[in-house]
């Protein structure tokens, strides 16, 4: 069976985007691949962040990765600082990366911009590298990813095989999996940025309260037209509003049009808000009921199984780095 692993960052609460890009892809492969799902905690700790929220932040994370569907049965649920051995594979993979190209990564150019070229911090330089030790460890075979990672993905694969070669190991070369449709609903308040975190205005996290989720179905930026058409270069705002719709009830962007027929935005975003609350109620109901200590039991019993897999490959690479 192919093995997937997938890391997801604990820097704050599940949305729509992650949900429709990442979760709910895991939702299918869970049932065809072994499933690895990665809490990314080391790569949060790359922006500034408070030790207690982190720790929340993880909790929350998994409990709504279970609450959305991921069965703990067939996925198995790991915590990144639980295993030593990415730290290890990490430095191995220092020693063979170049400056100029993780200077080139999007991701890290984008950060330098905001903090200025002393005031990058290290761990956004390494941030693929340690990506790479994360995957390869387990000689993954596809790794689903949104749009945003494709190109850290890319050098990962790079990074494999230069070490493959310079050390004679065998590792699989990941494959890249990005769903080229779900990977695009885009922030409510700015329709042509990806939606995320960092325009929290524009975000729809799934267990917000009702309230401010409807509100900010409410507040959508849309146009000064009255047509529910789907045109993402001059309708930008409303055709997002409808591949939200599309993905919660199934429905054709025709089939969308023609239902909307002579209603106004009004009436369709408050259709949007009826359908997203009808989606996810049942997650939202078993998400309050799991406890802080089931999801302690749960990453203690995956640790325990994920690092007898790790330390056996990471015994085989000390020994084909001339260290054992
Ligand atoms: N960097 C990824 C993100 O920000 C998270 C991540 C860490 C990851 N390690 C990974 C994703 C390994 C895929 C494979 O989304």
């Amino acid at each position: 069976m192919k093995r997937i692993l997938t890391g997801i960052k604990p820097t704050g609460k599940i949305h729509l985007g992650n949900y429709f890009a990442v979760v709910k892809e895991l939702l299918e492969m869970q049932n065809k691949y072994e499933v690895f799902l990665m809490i990314a905690d080391l790569h949060a700790q790359t922006i500034p962040y408070f030790p207690q929220e982190l720790k929340q932040t993880i909790y929350d994370l998994v409990k709504s990765l279970i609450a959305l569907g991921i069965n703990t049965k067939k996925v198995t649920i790991f915590k990144q600082s639980d295993i030593p051995a990415h730290l290890y594979l990490f430095w191995f993979l220092t020693t063979i990366s170049y400056m100029g190209e993780l200077s080139r990564m999007h991701e890290f150019k984008e950060q330098r911009e905001k903090y200025g070229k002393e005031g990058i911090g290290v761990g956004i330089f390494l941030y693929p590298v340690l990506m790479t030790a994360d995957i390869i460890l387990y000689n993954t075979d596809i790794v689903p990813v949104g749009e945003d990672q494709r190109q850290h993905l890319e050098l990962c694969r790079e990074l494999t095989k230069r070490f493959n070669n310079r050390f004679k190991t065998n590792f699989k070369i990941p494959e890249i999996y990005l769903n080229p449709e779900t990977a695009k609903i885009m922030s409510l308040q700015d329709p042509t940025k990806k939606m995320s975190k960092s325009n929290p205005g524009g975000c729809l996290e799934i267990f917000d309260s009702l309230k401010k989720i409807k509100e900010k179905i409410l507040k959508s930026v849309t146009d000064s037209e009255k047509e529910i058409k789907y045109d993402p270069i001059n309708k930008p705002g409303i055709s997002n509003l409808m591949t939200i719709f599309k993905y919660l009830t199934q429905k054709s962007y025709l089939e969308i049009e023609e239902l909307f027929k002579n209603k106004s935005y009004y009436e369709f975003k408050l259709e949007i808000f009826k359908a997203f609350t009808k989606y996810f109620s049942r997650a939202r109901k078993i998400k309050q009921k799991i406890s802080n200590k089931k999801i302690d039991l749960i990453l203690k019993k995956s640790a325990k199984k994920i690092n007898i897999i790790a330390n056996r490959n990471l015994d085989n690479i000390l020994k084909k780095m001339g260290l054992k």
